[in-house]
């Protein structure tokens, strides 16, 4: 039987898997790598370390198992961060990820000097800092050499697939998070090529998510300990691999995904853009659209808090000192925007805030304010889309922070949402290695992978009680962010 690996390159770790044409997952491994934070906002990584854990991070998975039944590769992979390489390949500059909130000045001259309106009907979108022409204008401006360099511009996991190909590609929907693609007609938009200073030439092939780009180069193949004619997908941003990977294809469906960043995608046939530009609008890779809402700061908020603050590795242990009685009733907030924030708030200023305490006040009541803070956050995009008639009363979930069962409960209260989560909380991976099973003719598309593929374990639904003791805190927490915004600018 063949198989499959699907790579999810994170933000914190590349978590690789193994997967047979059954589904069965058979190995999993993970690399970690260090994300830099040279100035207060920035966020960047060295594509070397993502080079490292692939070509360790195959050969690590594979240990034990035959290589030579690998047929496909997949992968799912974090959006929006500006790769750079030069005419000899070499990476010019750290790449700038998605968190990253330097462009403060470029997003404030593509949403007010463009203009929306006008970056709506190229790209779909308007500005957000974290995506990648606000960066590419930024190089321009602060490292005119650098910028001069400039061969390939790719996006993370497009920088993972060259290695393996040699193929300069991206898929739809990681190319709908650069500003520089007309979602819509799936092609570079050369007018948004110009207010950069770039070239098509510079930008990757276009593909869908499951087309294959090309096969493993023979010494790489050597290397990882595969066989000849490993055929790579094109992949797909990690919010769409994960929505692949959790079923959440075709018409109207949702997830949530809570790793570094928090998500709320919603799957759709045709393509559609929110009015106001407070959700993405983006192509999906089951060949249709989404629209989406991301948080800067979600599972990570909670890292933050145990290992920086409280100096714990006991997650559990931690949420464990939570006593029922305590849920819905926590009189201390906190706001989640530890590196600025996205949806809906779109605010490079905003920080994370605790308010609330009192002296009796205990670190139980601080971790739950977190985990709360962060379900308060991915309510107001979820708020956005119901502003849009859209219905949300279930979703699936995935992500680290899905595998909390407490955290879980605390969503689907917030929301007022039934959670399903499915079997494999692997997202990203699941996905990347189901576009590769569609690239190698196993199934005819990416929807019918899914419903051979994807399985429910459990469901989480709300509790009337509890959701409207929720109902009035999220009334609370959504007053906190006006009244203190302009002292963020400040501070
Ligand atoms: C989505 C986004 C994040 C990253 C995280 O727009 O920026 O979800 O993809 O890896």
């Amino acid at each position: 039987m063949s198989c499959y690996i699907g790579i999810d390159l994170g933000t914190s770790a590349m978590k690789l898997l193994l997967m047979d044409s059954c589904g069965d997952i058979k190995n999993i491994v993970s690399r970690e790598y260090p994300l830099e934070f040279p100035n207060p906002g920035w966020s960047q990584q060295n594509p070397e370390d993502w080079r490292r854990a692939l070509m360790e991070g195959i050969p690590e998975l594979l240990d034990g198992f035959d290589g030579e039944t690998v047929a496909g590769i997949g992968v799912g992979g974090q959006m929006h961060g500006l790769v750079v390489l030069d005419e000899d390949d070499n990476v010019i500059r750290p790449a700038i990820l998605w968190n990253d909130g330097r462009t403060a000045k470029q997003v404030d001259f593509l949403n007010n000097e463009i203009g929306k309106q006008r970056l709506s009907e190229l790209t779909a979108n308007i500005a957000f800092a974290g995506f990648t022409a606000p960066k590419l204008l930024w190089m321009k401006e602060n490292e005119p050499d650098n910028f001069a360099k400039i061969a390939k511009i790719m996006l993370p996991k497009d920088y993972i697939n060259y290695i393996l190909t040699g193929v300069h590609s991206c898929d739809y929907s990681d190319a709908s998070g650069m500003l520089l693609l007309d979602v819509k007609n799936k092609r570079w938009s050369e007018e948004m090529l110009a207010i950069c200073g770039v070239k098509e030439s510079q930008m990757p092939k276009l593909f869908e998510s499951w087309e294959c780009i090309g096969t493993v180069c023979e010494h790489i193949a050597k290397q990882l300990g595969l066989g000849d004619n490993v055929r790579v997908c094109a992949g797909a941003g990690d919010n769409a691999a994960a929505a692949v990977g959790t079923g959440v294809v075709g018409e109207g469906g949702c997830n949530i995904s809570i790793g570094t960043s928090g998500t709320v995608f919603i799957s759709s046939e045709r393509f559609g853009v929110d009015n106001n530009n407070a959700l993405h609008s983006f192509a999906h890779a089951d060949g249709g659209y989404h629209l989406m809402g991301c948080m800067l700061s979600a599972a990570s908020c909670n890292k933050w808090l145990m290992e920086n603050i409280l100096e714990s590795d006991d997650y559990s242990g931690q949420q464990a000192a939570i006593g029922e009685d305590k849920l819905g009733e926590n009189h201390v907030f906190f706001l989640p925007y530890l590196m600025g924030e996205r949806s809906p708030i779109n605010d490079t200023d905003a920080r994370g805030m605790l308010i609330g305490m009192t002296m009796d006040t205990d670190r139980a009541d601080i971790v739950q304010a977190v985990l709360e803070g962060v379900a308060f956050a991915i309510r107001d995009s979820v708020e956005v889309a119901r502003s849009l008639e859209i219905k949300i009363i279930s979703s699936r979930i995935c992500g680290g922070g899905a595998k909390s069962e407490l955290w879980k409960r605390i969503f689907a209260n917030v929301l007022n949402v039934e959670l399903e989560c499915p079997v494999s909380e692997q997202g990203p991976g699941m996905g990347g290695a189901m576009l590769a099973m569609v690239a190698c003719g196993e199934y005819a598309d990416v929807k019918s992978a899914c419903e051979r593929l994807v399985h429910i374990a459990s469901t989480v639904k709300p509790e009337a009680e509890l959701t409207a003791k929720y109902e009035a805190r999220y009334q609370q927490f959504r007053k906190i962010y006006p009244t203190v915004r302009e002292l963020f600018r400040e501070i």
